[in-house]
């Protein structure tokens, strides 16, 4: 039976969504046309010569790939010329570009996972769409995906009525619903963070709740690209963790471009998010570019790990 194309299912959604209008289905295929772009350049990297580093340091302090320069690029190209965007923010770019008064505003990580470009290891590229302007809390986005360029490239995404995922066909072109309905289980048996930061965590509680899942037989899983950490979260459940440290007193992940679209698509998913005090959907962004701790994952494991933070500190 032939899967339903992106573009048929916007509009299907338009029935039944009064988010969706005219303007975003037209937003929602510019990003998902300028991600197979990315998708085509990802894929023959090592032939174009756009491995490696831009020889440059970005807003965050970090060295900028060539691919994130060049995916920033297309990114930028197709919002600023689809008439539907008033204000676009990206990780590699200091300020946020207004394009007109009001309109849709987009937040966006044009390559997340950029230690493992030139190793070729999944990486992708998140977005968040909101009314106007994204310094509003998560819960208001009108939509927030991701695109993972891994074995399949994959379109996944919530308009707010729970999260449904896009599989690339590389013969037509066509984005493909493949995963109509994606929802998290309820407890997993995978957590995902980085350990070799664990001496550093400012959280003693955290210690003691991984340590507690090493005796709940838990298996570890981590990527280092979070679209890849996320996107296995998604979809088996478990949790997500980039805590805060003594170097990243705020964590590592960014708010606007990171945290708030994933820690939506895993709530519209059933799960739970929290920067150790609060969902991650009901913080007031301050800064374009400011950093959250980041728990995501199953409702019991976020739970368990608010417990030992809470007991534990
Ligand atoms: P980006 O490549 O957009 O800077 O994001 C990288 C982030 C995120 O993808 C991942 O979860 C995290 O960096 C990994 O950080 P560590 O290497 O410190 O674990
Ligand atoms: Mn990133
Ligand atoms: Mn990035």
């Amino acid at each position: 039976m032939a899967l339903m194309p992106l573009t048929a299912f916007l509009f299907q959604k338009k029935e039944e969504n009064e988010n969706v209008t005219d303007e975003l289905i037209l937003l929602i295929n510019e990003i998902a046309a300028a991600c197979k772009e990315i998708a085509g350049k990802v894929r023959k990297a090592g032939l174009l010569g756009v491995l490696g580093s831009a020889g440059k340091v970005n807003v965050q302090g970090e060295e900028v790939q060539k691919l994130d320069e060049l995916a920033n690029e297309i990114l930028f190209q197709s919002l600023k010329n689809c008439g539907k965007v008033c204000q676009i923010t990206s990780e590699e770019v200091e300020d946020a570009l207004i394009v007109s008064e009001a309109g849709y505003a987009v937040a966006f990580d044009p390559l997340d996972g950029s230690s493992n470009i030139d190793v070729n290891v999944s990486i992708g590229t998140i977005f968040s769409i909101h009314k106007d302007s994204v310094m509003q809390p998560g819960r208001e986005q009108v939509a927030a995906g991701y695109v993972i360029y891994g074995p399949s490239t994959m379109l996944v995404m919530s308009l707010g009525d729970g999260v449904v995922g896009f599989t690339l066909d590389p013969e037509s072109g066509n984005f493909l619903l493949s995963h109509p309905k994606i929802e998290l289980p309820e407890k997993g048996k995978i957590y995902s963070i980085n350990e070799a930061n664990r001496n550093k965590w400012t959280s003693e509680g955290l210690r003691w709740f991984i340590d507690y899942l090493k005796t709940e037989k838990y298996t570890q899983r981590y990527v280092g690209s979070m679209v890849a950490d996320v996107h296995r979260t998604l979809l088996k459940g478990g949790i997500f963790i980039y805590p805060a440290d003594e170097k990243n007193t705020n964590g590592k992940l960014r708010l606007l471009y990171e945290a708030k679209p994933m820690a939506f698509l895993i709530e519209q998913a059933g799960g739970l998010s929290s920067d150790g005090t609060q969902s991650l959907l009901d913080i007031y962004p301050h800064e374009l570019h400011q950093r959250v701790p980041v728990i995501i994952g199953s409702r019991w494991e976020v739970e368990k790990c608010l417990e030992y933070i809470k007991e534990y500190g």
